[in-house]
């Protein structure tokens, strides 16, 4: 069963062929990290996923149905918060729709942010923010989310307590996830499996336990790491 299909025949930008002959499928719940060398067409895939590019060559169905635009049931987390900074916390949340104040209380409790809806963009730390940017993403009730690199810009710890922080909110709004990461320890340690992105899609299982650490996803991280360097574009840290 699928979720969310995509099928790039072609992505031209600038007089070049960014995305030829993509397909990638996902199935309900599923949570899949994407990866690839930089400049590889990663943010334009995901631009496309989220209906905000409509020029190119193909489809996305989502449960069937063409997604020509933005939709709320795709929800687009970004590297960096993109919050507008006059307005509250519970207000970037909320903005755009109309939402019952307990609905956004509930989720700034969920993301780690009780009590703080009345905070100001430039009173968070860059992990917070991102934390708000989460649940500005689940306010409409997605079905799939789309994250661009969304804890690059943080600290190691932090990083880590937002990874937890989407495996669990991911299982409790039962939302579907295609995640871009130039991490690939994050690629593992997240994704139900890891598609790379290079001359086409390369599909890559991960055993279904990955605490991390445990050494199980080493053949697969040496593979990718091994596709990067032969296509000369080192995105992933060694
Ligand atoms: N507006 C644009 N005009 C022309 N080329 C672009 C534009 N935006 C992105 N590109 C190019 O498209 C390619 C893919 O970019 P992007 O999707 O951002 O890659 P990634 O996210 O994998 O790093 C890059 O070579 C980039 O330079
Ligand atoms: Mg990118």
């Amino acid at each position: 069963m699928t979720l969310l299909q995509m099928a790039v025949t072609e992505k031209r930008l600038g007089g070049r062929s960014i995305l030829r002959d993509i397909r990638l499928a996902l199935a309900p719940g599923e949570i899949v990290s994407l990866v690839g060398a930089s400049g590889g067409g990663k943010s334009t895939l995901l631009a496309i996923a989220a209906g905000l590019d409509t020029a190119y060559q193909g489809q996305v169905l989502l449960g069937g149905v063409a997604v020509t635009g933005p939709v709320d049931a795709i929800g687009m987390v970004f590297q960096e918060p993109r919050l507008f900074p006059w307005l509250t916390a519970a207000q970037n949340i909320g903005f755009g729709g109309s939402f019952d104040d307990q609905r956004i209380a509930a989720l700034l409790a969920e993301v780690g942010l009780a009590g703080r809806g009345d905070a100001l963009p430039h009173q968070l730390s860059g992990g917070q923010a991102q934390r708000v940017a989460l649940a500005r993403a689940l306010v409409r009730r997605p079905r799939v989310l789309l994250l661009d690199e969304p804890f690059s810009a943080v600290d190691a710890l932090t990083r880590m307590q937002l990874q937890e922080l989407l495996l669990a909110v991911a299982r409790e709004h039962a939302v579907t996830v295609l995640m871009v990461t130039h991490d690939i320890d994050e690629a593992l340690f997240l994704g139900d499996r890891i598609v790379l992105l290079g001359d086409g899609v390369t599909d890559y299982a991960l055993p279904a336990a990955r605490p991390r650490d445990d050494g199980s996803g080493a053949a697969v991280r040496n593979s990718i790491l091994a596709r990067l360097h032969a296509a000369g574009g080192l995105a992933l840290r060694a």
